[in-house]
């Protein structure tokens, strides 16, 4: 039994790109490995939120994947900061990590662009507070999308140089990047990776779009001017459209083009449209019964940091013997 771990940031929108990247992997593999899920809101301080939005959308994130099928049983699910060690770890490796390799990290780049100095140390020190997340749990496996390998190799080369210095203490991740859907593409911009904090919101399909708005995303979705529905990675638009139909439905591609053989893009995205709300529409009663029950929502986040902080406290004490502060 593998230990797998992968968090999210508590963002008021969740989107199909973030259910088919990091939600739904997890859903599987719960029934398999030891499985930990948690809402990373320190990582979500290093850019400003608004206290009472940080406060909903953490509800809103646990809500969403219990809906999607994560059980508290199986997986471990908590909120980061209610776990301090993984601060106090985080502290401990900005001591053996390198400002250059943190320069490196194309995300610090792309996220601090054009703020000049005012750019926080939280941002910076980010990938820290990750790799923190995952070397406290013994980590086996990391399931992300594309955009978090290099942070993923960081991670990695943290955990080799520790031991190396201190021994052998923390486990050297794997990162698991999911093959088809690794990477959903924005239907405004298919350049792009799907993403909530895109210009526009026709970019994502909201978890909680309802049918009216998916379908008048889908229907807006940027495709080119060919007239057969086929894979062709060349057509970026159409890829990602297929890639999301074949997802929501668990229908291959070659299965999905036969069917529309002899049909044009107006058909497919009404179709596509209605498919994904079909999808979405389960997930959704559930969300919204669960956001409705705080008080049970925030039992099971409670019950979470028990047992995660009984794992990260025991690994912590490992790492405070062999730096030599623990007397
Ligand atoms: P966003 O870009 O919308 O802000 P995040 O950066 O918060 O998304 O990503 C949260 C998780 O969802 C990460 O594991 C990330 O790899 C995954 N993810 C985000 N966008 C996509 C996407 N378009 N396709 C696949 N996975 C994604
Ligand atoms: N940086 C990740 C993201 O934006 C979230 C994250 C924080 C994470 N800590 C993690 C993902 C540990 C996997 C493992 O998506």
């Amino acid at each position: 039994m593998a230990n797998v771990l992968t968090a999210l940031q508590p963002s008021g929108v969740l989107h199909i790109g973030n259910y088919f990247g990091a939600i739904e992997p997890m859903v599987q593999l719960q029934e398999t490995n030891t499985n930990r899920l948690f809402i990373v809101d320190y990582h979500a301080i290093t850019v400003p939120q608004d206290p009472a939005e940080l406060r909903k959308n953490i509800l809103f994130a646990t809500a969403i994947y219990l809906a999607a099928g994560i059980d508290p049983k199986k997986t471990l699910l908590f909120q980061q900061s209610r776990v301090s060690q993984h601060t106090e770890l985080a502290w401990v490796l900005n001591c053996t990590t390198h400002m250059g390799e943190l320069e490196r990290m194309t995300q610090f780049k792309d996220k601090s662009r054009g703020k000049g100095e005012a750019v926080t140390v939280g941002l910076f020190d980010y990938p820290v507070l990750m790799a923190a997340d995952i070397l406290l749990y013994d980590t086996h496996v990391v399931p992300v999308g594309e955009d978090q390998k290099q942070h993923l190799e960081l991670a990695r080369d943290v955990a080799e140089r520790f031991n190396n210095r201190f021994g052998e203490t923390f486990v050297v991740p794997e990162v698991k990047i999911r093959e088809q859907g690794a990477r959903i593409m924005g239907l405004d911009n298919p350049e792009n990776k799907m993403s909530k904090s895109a210009a526009s919101e026709k970019n994502y399909i909201s978890l909680m779009d309802d049918e009216a708005t998916v379908l008048k995303k889908c229907k807006s979705a940027v495709t080119d001017s060919g007239t057969t529905i086929a894979y062709d990675e060349a057509r970026k638009g159409l890829a990602n459209l297929l890639t999301i139909y074949s997802l929501v439905t668990g229908k291959e591609i070659k299965e999905i083009e036969k069917a529309y053989e002899g049909k044009g893009y107006g058909d497919f995205k009404t179709e596509l449209a209605g498919h994904v709300s079909a999808f979405l529409k389960p997930i959704q009663a559930k969300a919204t019964a669960l956001l409705n029950d705080e008080t049970h929502l925030i039992k099971i986040l409670d019950e979470g940091a028990t047992k995660a902080q009984e794992l990260a406290e025991k690994k912590m004490q490992r790492v405070r013997s062999v730096i030599g502060v623990q007397l």
